[in-house]
């Protein structure tokens, strides 16, 4: 159930409000944009809050905004989505701001959003991919206990396939 609240972050769902802020942390940032598919215009990053706002309201999951919960402002975004965009398997995918990043959030808001997906939203298993160079995604998921299962061609490219399954 959300606000997932966590050591130093809070997760909770977008509101298309939430563009302005997001856009200078995270979609505006040719470092943060750069292995996931580039800086975006203000007008897309707009899209983009509206979507997953909506998102969240039909599906109960979503991008969800990432707070740090000792200052209040948005330091990146994390949460779930159908794999490639049509399914049926739930992806787990996260972007914070390039100055945030080193500090162990993604890792944090990722293991809060996987004990949601195993637990309220009743998962069995959480796909992700992500580029060969990305180690430091790849990091991530590792700490987060994803084992890779080969390869999958996704969001227009040929990636690394990760699964985490529902603990016992
Ligand atoms: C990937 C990303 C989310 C990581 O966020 P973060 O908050 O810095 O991640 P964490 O601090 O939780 O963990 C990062 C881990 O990667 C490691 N790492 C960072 N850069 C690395 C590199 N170039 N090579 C190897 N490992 C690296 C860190 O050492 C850390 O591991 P450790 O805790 O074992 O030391 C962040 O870099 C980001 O937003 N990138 C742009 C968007 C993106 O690529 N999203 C993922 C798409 S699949």
């Amino acid at each position: 159930m959300l606000p997932l609240l966590t050591e130093r972050l809070a997760i909770r769902p977008y509101d298309p409000d939430d563009a302005v802020q997001m856009h200078e942390v995270v979609y505006r940032d040719p470092e943060t944009m750069r292995l996931i598919g580039g800086a975006k215009t203000y007008d897309e990053t707009v899209r983009i809050a509206r979507r997953y706002a909506e998102d969240h309201i039909r599906d109960g999951y979503a991008f969800w905004v990432v707070e740090e919960r000792e200052t209040g402002l948005i330091v990146g975004e994390a949460g779930l989505h159908p794999f490639d965009g049509r399914g049926p398997e739930v992806e787990l995918g996260y972007a914070f701001g390039s100055g945030h990043w080193g500090r162990g959030f993604a890792t944090e808001a990722g293991r809060a959003i996987l004990a949601e997906a195993f637990g309220d939203l009743g998962l069995e298993r959480v796909v992700a991919v992500t580029r060969d160079e990305n180690l430091a995604s790849r990091a991530v998921l590792e700490k987060l206990g994803f084992t890779q299962e080969g390869r999958r061609t996704a969001w227009g490219c040929d990636q690394p396939f990760f699964v985490a399954v529902r603990p016992d």
